[in-house]
């Protein structure tokens, strides 16, 4: 059996030399990811904003809506709320405005009595927030 040539251990040794600076970037990306993100202080607009995104997810909007910086938020049973800051109406004929976009994210029905999107039972301060960060969308 021939014994294995340099070159063959130099190939090894890089691989392990590879392989430990995967593990050194995964632990790297690791560190990034862990732990919760700190709770944002809702008086900051950016805050609300950054809020109302993580609340969309929680609320699971996006099994209706694309809604874009949403994670999973790809559906389209709802109409897709990308530059939704830039919408003069909330479905079709409600002003969009931070309070009535609240209120119709806690209760679309009281604004389109037959809307077909379903109260979610939001909490109001929960719904203001996502308001914001819908509005920032432009
Ligand atoms: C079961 C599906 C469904 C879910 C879940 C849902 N929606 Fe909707 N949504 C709809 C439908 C359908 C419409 C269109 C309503 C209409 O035109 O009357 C709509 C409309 C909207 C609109 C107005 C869109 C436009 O183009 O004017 C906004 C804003 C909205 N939804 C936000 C949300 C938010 C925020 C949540 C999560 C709290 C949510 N939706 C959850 C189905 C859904």
């Amino acid at each position: 059996m021939p014994a294995p040539s340099p070159r063959h251990c130099f190939g090894l040794r890089l691989q392990v030399g590879r392989r430990a600076l995967a593990a050194t970037l995964t632990i790297g990306l690791a560190a990034c990811d862990s732990g919760p993100l700190p709770l944002p202080h809702a008086g900051a607009p950016e805050s609300r904003q950054l809020l109302g995104q993580r609340l969309l997810a929680q609320y699971q909007c996006g099994s209706c809506h694309a809604i874009p910086g949403v994670e999973a938020a790809r559906a389209n049973v709802g109409p897709p709320l990308e530059a939704f800051g830039r919408r003069s109406y909330i479905a079709g004929h409600v002003p969009n405005a931070p309070d009535t976009l609240a209120r119709w994210i806690v209760e679309p029905h009281a604004l389109v009595p037959d809307s077909p999107m379903p109260s979610m039972g939001v909490a109001p301060d929960d719904a203001r927030a996502m308001a914001a960060y819908l509005l920032s969308l432009r």
